[in-house]
């Protein structure tokens, strides 16, 4: 490469930045059927190392966390019940994952962004302002009622807050098996018009 003349450099260099960059925008694809996630092992990787195939056993493709009504007796008035892949192991490697959502009358689920999937949702009871805002500082909101869907595009900050006289309830999906969390602090701007609720 170094003794290369500088035109032929200059076309590698090029050359180089033009290939096609496969750029992951959420999980990888899985390479087998399943992993379910072995949530002990004491290796890590970029995801849970398989439990071994023989020890796998329907319950692993099963989860009922979702079906309890979560605790909205907080400070916002709410809950987030996680199936992701550390309450349900079989979700290992698939890059899927799904919550559930509890609202009080007046609850929110404050402002934050998960770094590694979309999100997508569809109200189940109630009625609920769901909003986000995007990179060019642009506000996107609506009230959602039973049955209706939103989509909030990856690491996007965005909230929801129940506008219903009743209390709320939402299923949200993510493509990641594990789409983390970041939340602003909580003297920041974006939390200063619900503080002081
Ligand atoms: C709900 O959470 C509150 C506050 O932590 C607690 O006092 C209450 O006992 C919980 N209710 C239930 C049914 O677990
Ligand atoms: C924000 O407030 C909530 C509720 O009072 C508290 O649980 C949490 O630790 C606070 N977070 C920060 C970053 O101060």
């Amino acid at each position: 490469m170094i003794s290369m003349p500088p035109f032929q450099l200059l076309c590698t260099v090029v050359g180089l930045l033009l290939l096609p960059l496969h750029i992951s925008s959420a999980d990888p694809d899985p390479l087998q059927d399943f992993c379910v996630a072995d949530l002990k092992a004491p290796a890590s990787v970029n995801g849970f190392p398989c439990k071994p195939e023989a020890e796998v056993t329907s319950d692993d493709f099963f989860f009922d966390g979702l079906s309890k009504e979560g605790n909205t007796t907080n400070i916002f008035g709410w809950s987030v019940t996680a199936a992701n892949v550390l309450a349900f192991p079989g979700l290992n490697s698939l890059g899927i994952s799904m919550n559930r959502v509890d609202f009080a009358a007046g609850g929110l689920n404050p402002p934050h962004s998960h770094p590694r999937a979309t999100e997508t949702g569809v109200v189940i009871e109630g009625k609920l302002l769901v909003g986000f805002v995007t990179t060019s500082n642009v506000f996107h909101s609506k009230v959602l009622t039973s049955g209706q869907m939103f989509v909030v595009p990856r690491g996007l900050v965005h909230f929801q807050l129940n506008v219903g006289e009743e209390k709320a309830l939402l299923f949200t999906a993510f493509n990641s098996h594990l789409p983390g969390i970041s939340r602003p602090p909580n003297n920041s701007l974006c939390f200063q018009p619900f503080n002081s609720r």
